[in-house]
């Protein structure tokens, strides 16, 4: 049966973002900066992460609210043992038609095939340049584009839907826009161009570092036709432009200059089995306790109900130059974007 919860502000629960580990092969500045992610810094113990059953058992609840698409993200949530496993959990619960992964990239050749087996079928894959020196430095660990590359290639090989996350920070890799389109347009893939957001509390944000859409689309426009595409469905968080007379599209997911917070309807856990309602939230709801002290179903029900309709969440709305400084945000690396 289903129970169709709404917040204060009208919005349904439809997605389920599940962030299955906190550990990240990357050291992107922007997200987890190696100054903060150095070779001391703890991160949540084994034991402390939800298990595969635990979060098969928590999103079969949320399917009961209305969750229709679950998207597993991590920090990189290859960097979780066997996540093929909890794919395959999750794509037996009976209205979840959808689950889809975010990934750097790195780790596809060794789980490509097995996730593919497992019936998923949607991978959006991060990529912040083409240039192999800057993104190099960007990831922190030194790995080419031309292998991040590769593996997209090896992933479209295999059957996946994929598309292309870049964060855009003026002065960093602004001058990777064009390359960047170009490239994906030609390749037939959807490139989404990410406006850098105020995401954590240890990044560095300002507005003056955020390039947005309308500047990007200003840029694209020099070099090539577009014409806006409809959003495939209620919620769709990138606006979509096609090139003209081709297939290719081009994304964009404009967080900060027009944020889209009245349509939001995603619902996140963190990896240690915190329900949080918004990326920007400072608290989560504790279901991980609450399950290991024995709480049936309908207490789990209860509990994610109440969250959920007290919900009132629209930081992007509300964003100024005051509230990315001074708000404490749980971590991009720990809630998963
Ligand atoms: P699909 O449309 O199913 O492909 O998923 P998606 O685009 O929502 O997933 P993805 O993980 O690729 O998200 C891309 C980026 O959009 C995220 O990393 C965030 O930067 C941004 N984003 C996604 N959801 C939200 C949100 O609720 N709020 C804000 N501010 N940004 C979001
Ligand atoms: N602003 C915008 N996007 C970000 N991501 C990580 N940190 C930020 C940020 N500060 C993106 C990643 C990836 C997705 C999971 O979130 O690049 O595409
Ligand atoms: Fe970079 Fe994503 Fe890893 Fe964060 S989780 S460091 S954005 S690859
Ligand atoms: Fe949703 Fe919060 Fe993002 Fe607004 S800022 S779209 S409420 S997650």
């Amino acid at each position: 049966s289903v129970n169709i919860l709404q917040d204060r502000l009208y919005r349904p629960m439809k997605d389920l973002r599940i962030s299955v580990t906190d550990r990240c092969n990357f050291r992107c500045s922007y997200c987890m900066p190696k100054e903060i992610f150095g070779d001391d810094y703890v991160f949540l113990p084994r034991e402390e992460l939800l298990t595969f059953e635990e979060m098969e058992r928590l999103a079969k609840i949320f399917e009961s609210f209305g969750v229709r698409k679950i998207r597993l993200t991590g920090g990189e949530p290859l960097m979780r043992r066997n996540i093929d496993e909890l794919v395959k959990k999750l794509l037996t619960l009976d209205n979840i038609k959808d689950v889809g992964l975010t990934t750097n990239g790195v780790l596809l050749k060794q789980y490509g095939q097995k996730l593919k087996d497992a019936g998923l079928t949607r991978l959006n894959i991060s990529l912040d340049a083409l240039d192999e020196n800057l993104f190099g430095n960007l990831n922190g660990r030194g790995i080419k584009s031309s292998f991040i590359l590769e593996n997209i290639q090896f992933a479209q090989n295999l059957g996946f839907e994929v598309k292309v996350n870049m964060v855009v920070q003026k002065n960093v890799n602004d001058q990777e826009i064009i390359p960047m389109a170009k490239y994906f347009k030609e390749k037939g893939i959807t490139l989404r161009f990410i406006e850098f957001m105020d995401v954590g509390n240890d990044n560095a944000w300002s507005f003056e570092k955020v390039i947005t859409k309308k500047q990007i689309l200003t840029m694209l426009q020099q070099e090539f036709d577009l014409e806006p595409v409809d959003k495939d469905y209620f919620g769709e968080v990138a606006e979509r432009y096609r090139y003209v007379g081709t297939e290719s599209q081009v994304g964009f997911i404009t967080s900060v200059s027009e944020s889209f917070c009245s349509s939001c309807t995603r619902a996140r856990l963190s990896s240690d089995g915190k329900f949080y309602t918004c990326l920007f939230a400072t608290n989560g709801f504790d279901l991980r306790e609450l399950i290991r002290n024995g709480a049936t179903d309908d207490e789990l029900s209860d509990a994610i109900k109440n969250v959920w309709e007290r919900r009132t969440d629209r930081y992007s709305d509300e964003r100024t130059e005051e509230t990315a400084k001074n708000r404490t945000k749980i971590n991009m690396s720990y809630i998963g974007g």
